[in-house]
This record gives structure tokens, sequence and C-alpha cells, in this order.
């Protein structure tokens, strides 16, 4: 089987991280007995706005729309262009044209790896869940306004918005996704009692939905307590579900009580296959890193991982999770990046990973 991959290595650090995931994708493929046929494009990135004055090619829909999934890296360099013009013109605009409303990001303690929770000890339950965020509307509206600019009248709204094809179809994402797993275990974010009309609505669609997965468990909490639930107890949780607002905060978190930025991975996904699913190190270009080749490699090679899942890869991807934590795990610090802690560089870590998944 063939797998029609682009790869948009970006900004940054994207550009150093990039080559060790590839080289761990085709590891895994040559190993299972797939191919990857990989096409690289130099738009998404600042050099490709000095040299054409735009983010992407005007074909860019035309262009990405035939491949199975999008590999990325990372995306700005403020110290060039301003941000708005790089994130907005290139890495938004995929996620809209293809439709990809589910965010989604694991959350899983990997060993080696120093959660910031200093009461953690090992022998502690395993942390091992997925945060979902819907990713195409809620309180990320356009809808709103400013009246009375500059005087002690000022007056200032914006809309939450919630369409039942919305709602229903983030939410059903995570139920099948809470379904596959042992625990089947699905935790809604709500804040039904402070937001009055927007928020009751998800929790009535949260009820209706679970009708239609009866083997699932369900609980709702507000995103306040949470929050706290996460940092207090983050192994009781299996699939979290959240709106566009409460999923963007709980899926910063959830990797951040894990360890290191330069860890996570995350994807934007289109589950009906019309589109192109992207995949993407949760951190950016880190541009005061960037020529050390010092960054680390794991969130470009786990983000690598996520693709495979979402291409049904299930056994490839299981021996390049193994294969991060078994390098990760064993601590050497001649192999990890400085920002764990050791003295590897991006290459090392990505060839100790990559000879993992070909020993596994
Ligand atoms: P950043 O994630 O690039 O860096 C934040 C801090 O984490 C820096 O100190 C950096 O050195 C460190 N860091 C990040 N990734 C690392 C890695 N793999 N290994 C070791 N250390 C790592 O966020 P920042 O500095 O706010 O943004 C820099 C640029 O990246 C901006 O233009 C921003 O808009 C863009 N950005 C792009 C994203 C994307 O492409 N999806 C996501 C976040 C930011
Ligand atoms: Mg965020």
């Amino acid at each position: 089987k063939t797998y029609k991959i682009a790869v948009i290595a970006g900004d940054g650090i994207g550009l150093e991280v990039m080559p060790e995931g590839l080289r761990c994708l085709q590891a895994a493929s040559k190993k299972h007995g797939f191919t990857l046929s990989l096409t690289e494009f130099d738009f998404a990135s600042c050099d490709y706005y000095e040299k054409n004055g735009k983010m992407l090619p005007d074909d860019w829909v035309e262009l990405l729309k035939p491949f199975d999934a999008i590999y990325f890296g990372a995306v700005g360099d403020p110290r060039r262009y301003p941000d708005h013009i790089t994130l907005w013109g290139s890495l938004l605009q995929f996620r809209r044209q293809f439709d990809q409303y589910v965010n989604l990001r694991p959350v899983r303690l990997i060993p080696g790896v120093q959660s910031p929770l200093a009461l953690r000890k090992p022998g502690d339950e395993k942390i091992d869940f997925w945060v979902v965020r819907e990713n195409t509307e809620g309180e990320y509206s356009e809808i709103g306004g400013r009246i009375f600019t500059g005087t002690s009248r000022e007056f200032v709204t914006q809309e939450t918005i919630m369409t039942r094809i919305g709602t229903d179809r983030i939410l059903d994402y995570a139920f099948k996704l809470a379904q596959g797993r042992p625990r089947k275990l699905l935790t809604s974010a709500t804040k039904s009692n402070g937001i009055s009309i927007t928020m009751p609505y998800w929790d009535e669609r949260v009820v209706e939905m679970s009708k239609k997965f009866p083997d699932v468990k369900v609980e709702k909490y507000h995103i306040d307590i949470l929050t706290a639930h996460f940092v207090a107890r983050p192994q009781s949780f299996d699939v979290v579900v959240g709106s566009n607002l409460f999923g963007d905060i709980l899926s910063d978190l959830g990797p951040a009580i894990t360890g290191t930025i330069g860890i996570a991975p995350s994807g934007n996904i289109n589950p009906t296959g019309e589109w192109p699913s992207l995949f993407e190190p949760v951190h950016g270009s880190a541009p005061d890193i960037y020529g050390k080749k010092i960054a680390n490699p794991v969130g470009m090679i786990w983000a690598g991982q996520m693709m495979l899942l979402h291409l049904g890869e299930t056994a490839a991807a299981e021996d390049m999770l193994s294969a991060i934590e078994q390098v990760l795990g064993r601590g050497d610090f001649s192999e990890i990046t400085p920002d764990m802690g050791g003295k590897g560089r991006t290459e090392i870590l990505g060839r100790a990973i990559e000879k993992a998944i070909l020993d596994m």
C-alpha cells in the first residue's frame, strides 16, 4: 500500500526536526511493508513569502487535495514577518479549507520524561488519554463588533457559534475514539452553570449522542474544576472533549502536565477523508535555538506516529511509540536533547529512535 504525503517543513527548527521525522517514518514503513510517497513543498515559510509576496501558491488547494495527509513542521518567524501574516496565511488556511474540524492531542507520560507534577512517583497509574478539541466554530467566531470606540460608552461583543452539525460531528468523533479504547470513558468539558445558552446546548447534544454509544461512560465537568482535575488526577482520564476555547486550554494543559513542549504532537483532522488531515508538533519554529541543531525531534516524530494511526497503519504506529518510549526511557544523556537535560543533538536523537524502530 502506498500513501501520498505532502511534506512541509516551514521555518526555523521545522527544517531541523523534519528530516528526523521522515527518517523514523521511513523506518516504520520499511519494517511494516507499506510505502510513503513523499512530496516536499517549500511554501508556508518566510523564505517563500520573501520570494513570492504570499505564503501559498494560488493553486494550493488543488495541489494539496490529492494527498492522504500533510506532515508539517512549524511556521513563523516574528523577527522577519508578523505572525498574523505567516500563520494566518498558511496553517489557518489549511484548517479552514480542509475542514479539519478535530484537533487531537495525546496526553501520555513517557518514561524518562520529567513531569512538572512533582508529586508523581514511579509506580503511579499511567497517564494516557486524548484531548479532542472542536476546531472550526464555538467561541472563535468572527461575529461581533465594537461601537463607540474610544469613548466611555465603548461596547464590544463577540458571539459563540454552536451549530447542530458542528457540535454533533465533534462529539461523534470523540465518542467513537472512546468506544475504541479499553476504558470507554468520555469526559465532556462544559460551563453550563455560567454560560447559560450555548453550554447547556452542548450538554444536551452530549446526552443525545450518548444514546448512540451505550457502552461509553460519560462524565461532565465545568472547565474550571476540570483543569484542576487534569493536574490532580490526570491518570483518571481517557478521552476528553471540549469546545474550541475549552479544548484549546485543555490541549495545552494536557501535554504541559506530562513534559516538555519539544515532545508534544498534534493532529488537525478531517475525519470524513474528503480533505487531507495535517499532523505537526505542537511547538513553533523556536527562533531562539534555530541553527544550533539541538531541537528536540520527538514532537515531530510523534506527529508522524499519529499520522500513521490516522492512515490505519496501527502496528507501525505502535512500534514508533514504543521506540520513542524506549529511547527516552533509557535516558542516555548523550542522546537526549538539552531541553530534556541531555547533551544530545537533533540528529543523534532522531537516529536513536530510527534504530529502535528497526530493532523492534
Ligand atoms: P516556540 O514553540 O517556537 O518556542 C517556545 C519555547 O520552547 C522556546 O524557548 C523554544 O526554544 C522552546 N522549544 C520549542 N520547541 C522546541 C523543541 N523542539 N526542542 C527544544 N526546545 C523547543 O514558540 P514561540 O517562540 O512563541 O514562537 C516562535 C514562532 O513559531 C512564532 O512565529 C510563532 O507564531 C510560531 N509558532 C508556530 C506554530 C506552528 O507552526 N504550529 C505553533 C506555535 C508557534
Ligand atoms: Mg493553544
